[in-house]
């Protein structure tokens, strides 16, 4: 591995030097056997190709069910001027009071049916994503950025509001939808403790310190609380929690994609500018790589996909194959014309190439189940973004 100072900074960003490559056949099985029927792939194809994206890349989530519990914080009937209803719910993992996560949840007050409703996870505290003056500050290790509130390691009041841009909870909650939202920190903190903090050590077998090379990292741990939020939201009558779609960005983007390709229940599934180790081909050698991957964040993914650093081509998958895993849920990826670190054609190409699997399952209807768009600008999720994911919810989750 890699010292700091030898981090790979260049990154390929001229598309001539890309190298000639052939993509894994998603349909091909790893004896060789086409899958050629939706129950082929259920049976066979999908647990093979999960399998090796568990065993290499993101790691195996423990399957240990835990003590969960939850307690209300609060409940406000006239959040956003009056249109939505908002409730803070805190989960607790064990009979300890670490490690827990608070749940944030917005529901429009026009609808009189269960909602549809919008989850992800948030990079700087529940109190960035909205003004509204009761959401508690995170109460875990935040990374530091004065300037956007966030002082040693703590979130303080002037972070509040400082995300209103990237959620558009009004705009969410205006067009009938719910919107959900937990800290990623409460799970695991994004610095690399050897996994100490979090929830990993709540699965550590007798004698175990730190997760064995095939289990999970920080985005197992992040992707694994998306579904305990969501198993939270199925308990709520004013949600329909068979139409939640689970999205993220950038790195929560590479969460929000494993955890939708673990969890079947997530109706719908949204990558905004999840980029290398997310919607990105690998072999395409464009933007971040994954030495780059493995040595900046060597705590995301498992140790056994710290061997692939210089040899992203020799996975024996590719990442349209983790899109695949979705299949035939609605799936749209999101890049942006700047934003050439996480590879935007190349988030565009692995969705295409996904394609194969979502004809098999869905026919003349998988043509639209599969929506992207590049918008000019940077690296962000903006107000246009959510325009579109919108838009696509009303047409898959309507
Ligand atoms: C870094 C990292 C990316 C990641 C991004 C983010 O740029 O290299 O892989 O997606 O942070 O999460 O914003």
């Amino acid at each position: 591995m890699e010292t700091a100072e030898e981090i790979p900074q260049t990154a390929n960003y001229d598309e001539s030097k890309v190298p000639a490559y052939t993509l894994p056949d998603p349909l091909l099985l790893p004896g060789g056997h086409p899958v050629t029927d939706a129950a082929a792939w259920f049976e066979k194809g999908r647990p093979a190709t999960f399998l090796e994206f568990e065993t290499l890349m993101y790691g195996r989530t423990p399957s240990k069910t835990l003590p969960v519990r939850s307690e209300i914080l609060s409940l406000n009937p006239r959040a956003l001027g009056g249109k939505a209803i908002s409730q803070q719910v805190r989960i607790y993992f064990s009979e300890q009071a670490e490690p827990h996560m608070t749940l944030l949840i917005f529901l429009p007050n026009s609808q009189k049916t269960p909602v549809p409703l919008f989850l992800g996870l948030n990079f700087n505290g529940n109190q960035t994503v909205t003004n509204e003056p009761d959401v508690l500050l995170a109460d875990h290790w935040v990374r530091d950025n004065p300037e956007a509130g966030a002082v040693n390691h703590q979130a303080t009041e002037a972070s509040r509001g400082t995300g209103v841009e990237n959620w558009q909870a009004q705009l969410i909650t205006d067009r009938g939808y719910g919107l959900a939202t937990v800290y990623y920190g409460d799970l695991d903190p994004d610095f690399d403790d050897d996994f100490q903090n979090g929830v990993q050590p709540l699965f550590y077998e007798e004698g175990q310190t730190r997760p064995a090379p095939g289990e999970w990292g920080a985005i197992g741990a992040w992707a694994w609380g998306l579904s305990r939020a969501l198993d939270f939201l199925e308990t709520l009558p004013r949600v329909d929690a068979k139409r939640v779609a689970v999205l993220g960005h950038s790195r929560l983007g590479k969460a929000a994609l494993w955890a939708a390709a673990q969890d079947q229940r997530f109706a719908l599934v949204i990558s905004n500018e999840s980029g290398s180790g997310g919607a990105a081909l690998a072999r395409r050698m464009f933007g971040e790589t994954y030495a780059h991957l493995n040595t900046a964040f060597p705590h995301w993914f498992c140790r056994n996909f710290h061997t692939y650093s210089h040899h992203d081509a020799d996975l024996p998958f590719d990442q349209h194959q983790l899109l695949a895993l979705i299949a035939p849920r609605p799936l749209y990826v999101a890049s942006a014309s700047e934003d050439l670190w996480a590879d935007p054609y190349g988030e565009y190409l692995a969705a295409e190439n996904a394609r194969p699997v979502y004809n098999l399952l869905a026919g003349d209807a998988a043509r639209d189940k599969i929506g992207y768009h590049k918008r000019p600008g940077g690296h962000d999720i903006t107000r246009y973004d959510w325009e579109r994911y919108l838009d696509f919810a009303d047409a898959h989750l309507r």
